[in-house]
């Protein structure tokens, strides 16, 4: 997939309203609707700066949650509009709609320097079926697009990709950086490349081992899905985590990885417990002989040291998926312990988005790592190699 695409750097801005999409799917507090982390909106500023410093009328447009095209209040952008705003220090207009009268005739009196933001993208139907009506009517308002959405780009929806059919489409800021540091990890990264893969499911990494085994010098495999691989390897696992079905698809990974000559590291041991509690007691035991009344849930003291010492010296260091439970202290070692031994590692570092972003920021590590992106399943499926829809809608430069 080529990802060198055009920036809003690389087109004339001034004077132009620009239908900005951003990633505006911001986690809220169920019973209150505020908005728990504003970090997505953030990490749209510069983007957003860019085009009013140099002349440009704003139309923002974001999705938030899955209205299912139906106006479901709760899931407004109103309250981000607000927030915008604030951060910004200026007047956001709000339109009540999408593609609607409001939209369009606030759309029509935005000036240069001035930002509108649109109701949710996905309180139009036609949004998540990629419809080209919609596509039509949102490009309508606007002469430029510009593709800010990263954690979006996965996405092939009308306000994602189709509009590139209507205007010429640049990537934003941020799109531009996530891609310029991923894909050259991917494609061209400082060796030793090491990749250091976690979470509860095999299943949602079956793809990404498969892409990083033909790149990486080195994957290290920890989180519930180890245990999937212990137990193919013959070893008893407790009440630990268990995807019965992908234990051949992991003797065929360790397999391929040998044959490859990439080191492929494993859990040697284990901190089980009981039960699945903040309180319960933590017991270090062998990965292999994990008793049956119990579960792992981290990493134990001596994969710590093994997982650790094959990051260091590395020169590319691409982390997705936590070690263990890091949601309850007691089993939050070996996750701060990989996201510590990443920020001293000297090596670039890469945090996916989702959980694994969350546990670096959490411990406290966020802002030694050198980048954190801000896609959950979309820099899930830029680690498959998979080609992005949101990505290849854009100008090549
Ligand atoms: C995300 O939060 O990962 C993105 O905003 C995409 O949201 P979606 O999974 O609802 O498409």
């Amino acid at each position: 997939m080529n990802y060198n695409k055009k920036t809003v750097k690389d087109v004339e801005v001034s004077g132009k309203k620009v239908l900005l999409r951003c990633d505006f799917n911001v986690p809220q507090d169920k019973a209150t609707g505020a908005i728990t982390s504003d970090k997505r909106i953030v990490a749209a500023l510069p983007t957003i700066q860019y085009l009013l410093e140099n002349g440009a009328a704003v139309i923002a447009c974001s999705h938030l949650g899955k209205p299912k095209g139906e106006r479901k209040m709760e899931l407004s952008l109103a309250p981000v509009a607000k927030r915008l705003g604030e951060l910004l220090q200026k007047p956001v207009t709000f339109a009540a709609d999408t593609v609607g009268p409001d939209a369009k005739a606030k759309a029509a009196a935005l000036k240069p320097g001035e930002i509108m933001l649109l109701e949710n993208t996905r309180f139009e139907a036609g949004e998540t079926k990629n419809d080209p009506a919609l596509a039509k009517e949102l490009a309508s308002m606007a002469e430029l697009y510009v593709s800010d959405a990263f954690g979006s780009v996965h996405r092939a929806h009308a306000s994602t990709v189709g509009v590139a059919d209507y205007l010429p489409a640049v990537s934003g800021l941020l799109v531009a950086r996530e891609l310029e540091v991923m894909g050259k990890a991917l494609d061209d990264p400082k060796r030793p490349f090491v990749a250091v893969l976690g979470g509860a499911k095999v299943s949602d990494k079956i793809n990404v081992i498969n892409n990083l085994l033909s790149k990486a010098d080195a994957i290290i495999i920890g989180g519930g899905m180890a245990y999937t691989f212990a137990k193919a390897q013959g070893g008893s696992i407790g009440q630990s985590l268990l995807e019965a079905d992908k234990q051949d698809y992991a003797l065929e990974m360790i397999a391929k990885a040998k044959d490859k000559g990439v080191k492929f590291l494993l859990p040697v041991d284990t901190l089980a417990a009981k039960e699945f509690s903040p309180d319960a007691q933590p017991v270090v035991v062998d990965t292999m002989a994990i008793p049956d009344d119990m579960q792992g849930l981290d990493i134990g003291p001596k994969s710590v040291q093994l997982f650790c010492d094959a990051v260091k010296g590395a020169g590319t260091i691409v982390w997705n998926g936590p070690m263990g439970v890091f949601e309850f202290d007691a089993f939050a070692g070996g996750t701060r312990a990989m996201a510590q031994a990443m920020a001293e590692s000297g090596a670039v570092t890469i945090v996916g988005g989702g959980d694994s972003a969350a546990a670096v920021e959490q411990l406290g590590f966020a802002d030694k790592i050198t980048h954190i992106s801000t896609g959950g399943g979309a820099s899930l499926e830029f680690l498959e190699g998979k080609e992005l829809p949101g990505v290849a809608c854009l100008q090549d430069k």
